[in-house]
């Protein structure tokens, strides 16, 4: 037994099979994001703070036609050391060289077994992956939907020097994965649709249709950069329709509104916040813009939306600490529940200054306008009132807040308080985003203004 699996492992680097054909699988990275094991316990005892699974791999492909269930799985390698989520470049080459009963290359299996130690019995995802192309080169990214527990995702490419059964057309691969359950069982091949704009084929910038649950489509703004793909869940701005974004609920926030569009305004749904960050690990990056300057660009890792239950409550890291939702008075909006001002949930709403009148009888009470947010610091609302534009300065004069109550769309660039003592700066940009991604974060143009102009 231990012969056949070293020199399986050993026949898997080898790159020609006997008759000349071969087909391989380069697995390129590994990424799981929540670092826990299928079983949805954290990895290490540093889970709390992100920490990952050491992670050791076994990894057969065969391409159709090949029995997957006649090849043993190789050992074992070890594939990180230091409890990273993610192994970029890792690079790995599985071979079929049991090619001989293949005639036309019409697709491929690959079962990967993910565990923290060589014999992979502490299981961190175990799952066949079905790809049916007819294409001899292509690049797959595969996430795993554990139950339960956030994914694990494979970036993987192809190649094989065997023909395709079809060369008219060239459809885009198929694809399906399921856990492994012991059964080879190939499942029915079913296109997966995109969950995010990173997973629309050859997306370019502009309005795209996802399926954050799978089933369910959503328009959103795709923007295309050149160094990643953002998916938009929030924008405002004076292009487009001039909508509200106050509303009495917390549950008038939970479907999406407004209409997708660089410089729109727009909404993507606390639910389908809820659902797309239980998919993968997302990067949240808000661009502030006052005219077509852009005043700051904030980046905050493993960003979450909680359950309805939960008042979609939500958690992030930020990237430079004390300013944007980091930003601390009686707490952050990091760790907040989304409130409304008839629907509010954590905090005390008397620590917002900008509500506290609305409880002072001497006060003018009651107004408009302050939209849903994750009040936590009471600093920030990117969902406020969008005042016109005023020719690239962005302040709002105090007795202009006094007077009308309406701050506007806020977020902290500072980490020192208000004028006036107030925790909102008293800027309120003319078009700002919200945008989830998962590419590496320090590829990023931290001056990129484009979504600006
Ligand atoms: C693959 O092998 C398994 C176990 O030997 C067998 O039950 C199954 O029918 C085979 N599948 C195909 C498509 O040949
Ligand atoms: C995506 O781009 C590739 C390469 O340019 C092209 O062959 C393919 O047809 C495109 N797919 C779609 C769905 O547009
Ligand atoms: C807000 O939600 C409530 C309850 O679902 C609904 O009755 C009301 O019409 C909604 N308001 C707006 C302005 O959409
Ligand atoms: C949006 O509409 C509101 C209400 O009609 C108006 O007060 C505000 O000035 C408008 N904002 C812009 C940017 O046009
Ligand atoms: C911007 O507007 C504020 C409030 O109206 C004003 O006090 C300030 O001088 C303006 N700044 C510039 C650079 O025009």
């Amino acid at each position: 037994m231990l012969k056949t699996s070293v020199l399986l492992a050993c026949l898997a680097f080898s790159t020609i099979a006997a008759d000349g054909n071969y087909f391989q699988v380069l697995i390129r990275e590994i990424d799981n994001p929540a670092g826990t094991l299928k079983n949805g316990q954290p990895c290490s005892n540093f889970g709390f703070l992100g920490a990952g699974c050491n992670t050791w791999m076994k990894a057969v492909a065969t391409a159709s036609g090949t029995n997957l269930s006649d090849i043993n799985l190789p050992d074992a390698i070890q594939i990180n050391k230091n409890m990273e989520t993610r192994v970029s470049n890792l690079n790995f080459v599985v071979s079929d060289n049991y090619l001989d009963s293949v005639d036309a290359f019409t697709g491929f299996d690959l079962r990967v077994v993910l565990g923290t130690d060589s014999d992979c019995t502490n299981i961190i995802d175990d799952y066949i992956i079905h790809v049916s192309s007819n294409q001899e080169q292509g690049v797959y990214t595969y996430t795993n939907l554990r139950d339960g527990t956030l994914a694990t995702t494979i970036s993987i490419a192809w190649s094989t020097n065997i023909a395709p059964q079809s060369t008219t057309a060239t459809p885009e691969p198929t694809t399906t994965g399921v856990p492994f359950t012991g059964s080879t069982a190939v499942p029915t091949t079913t296109p997966r649709p995109p969950v995010d704009c990173s997973e629309v084929v050859n997306v370019t910038s502009g309005v795209q249709t996802i399926y954050p649950d799978g089933t369910t489509p959503v328009s959103v703004y795709c923007d295309q950069t050149s160094y990643g793909t953002y998916t938009v869940i929030q924008s405002r701005g004076t292009i487009g329709q001039n909508i509200s974004f106050d509303f009495p609920s917390v549950s008038n926030y939970s479907a999406s509104f407004g209409n997708a569009g660089k410089g729109n305004n727009y909404w993507f749904g606390l639910e389908n916040m809820h659902v797309l960050s239980g998919v993968k690990s997302y990067a949240l990056q808000i661009d502030l813009c006052c005219g077509t300057k852009l005043i700051a660009k904030q980046i905050y890792h493993n960003f979450k939306i909680d359950t309805a239950a939960n008042f979609y409550k939500m958690a992030a890291t930020a990237d430079i600490s004390g300013v944007g939702l980091d930003y601390t008075s009686s707490g952050k909006d990091l760790a907040a529940q989304f409130s409304t001002f008839n629907d509010w949930h954590g905090k005390s709403k008397d620590s917002c200054d900008q509500f506290e009148f609305y409880d002072d009888a001497a006060d003018i009470g009651p107004s408009v306008a302050y939209g849903g947010w994750w009040y936590g610091s009471c600093g920030n609302n990117l969902n406020g009132f969008l005042y016109p534009s005023r020719s690239g300065n962005c302040t709002v004069p105090l007795e202009v807040f006094d007077q009308n109550r309406m701050l506007g769309v806020n977020m902290r660039t500072t980490s020192v308080q208000g004028p006036g003592g107030y925790d909102v700066d008293l800027q309120s940009y003319d078009r700002v985003r919200m945008a989830l991604f998962t590419f590496d974060s320090t590829t990023i143009d931290r001056t990129d203004s484009s979504f600006c102009s």
